[in-house]
């Protein structure tokens, strides 16, 4: 893949694109043992140097993982309870793109890509979520209504969300906020106590072929498309 001199000193985790535009003005990169300029496009296949030492791109690594129950999302625990990431045999250092609660199941994407993951969590690019919630107490046309036009809660108004009745007790919500505990406190605020929470679309990407616990990586295709997704 064919790149500009800076996305690559900034995809090796070397600077921020801008830091490497004044590098490359000092004079401090070469591209093939030639002084490297702002436009010069380069590939993996190129020798980049700076400071006369060369610099290798990280191989990005993006993770869909079907998060099992009882598993937290964050990378410390002070409770010591057990990580998603420790079901991970994999030598880069990701990190999960948002959260899901410790009694959440479904759709979590960890990546090694920092930009992509701020991104994918920017509310700019409003990427989809889809929840399915099982709950206590009664599902009506007004609970429906009210979260499709937005509910208020103590950090503020959510944008309207997309739900409509599954089951009797289950309902599909899909958002693209990513508020603590935004689900649960959206449907508590209607008068439902959750059950049990999944996220079975995240980004478009659903969990066909995994097991709670079970997870693959995605192909360049899917990669390619969360990208697009992010650059509008
Ligand atoms: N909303 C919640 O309340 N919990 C989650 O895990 C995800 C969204």
């Amino acid at each position: 893949m064919r790149m500009r001199l800076n996305a690559f000193l900034a995809r090796a985790g070397v600077t921020s694109r801008r830091g490497a535009d004044e590098m490359i003005k000092a004079g401090r990169v070469t591209v093939n043992d030639r002084l490297g300029h702002l436009n010069d496009q380069v590939s993996e296949n190129d020798v980049v140097k700076l400071n006369n030492k060369q610099i290798r791109l990280r191989k990005s690594r993006n993770i869909l993982l079907y998060k099992p129950t009882g598993y937290v999302t964050t990378l410390k625990d002070p409770q010591q309870r057990r990580k998603v990431i420790d079901l991970l045999d994999i030598s880069e250092r990701v990190v999960p793109v948002g959260r899901l609660d410790y009694d959440t199941t479904g759709a979590l994407l960890l990546t090694n890509d920092g930009e992509l993951a701020n991104k994918l969590m920017h509310p700019r690019f409003k990427v989809d979520k889809v929840y399915e919630a099982v709950v206590k107490g009664i599902i009506t046309k007004e609970v429906i209504n009210k979260l499709n036009t937005g509910i208020e809660l103590e950090d503020g108004r959510t944008a309207p969300a997309k739900a409509k009745m599954i089951a009797e007790n289950k309902i599909e919500l899909i958002i693209h906020e990513g508020r603590k505990h935004q689900v649960k406190r959206m449907l508590s605020a209607v008068g439902m106590k959750v059950i049990a929470l999944h996220r079975s679309k995240y980004a478009g990407l659903d969990l066909s072929g995994l097991k709670p616990g079970q997870w693959r990586d995605l192909t360049e295709d899917e990669v390619i498309r969360l990208k697009r997704y992010t650059s509008k």
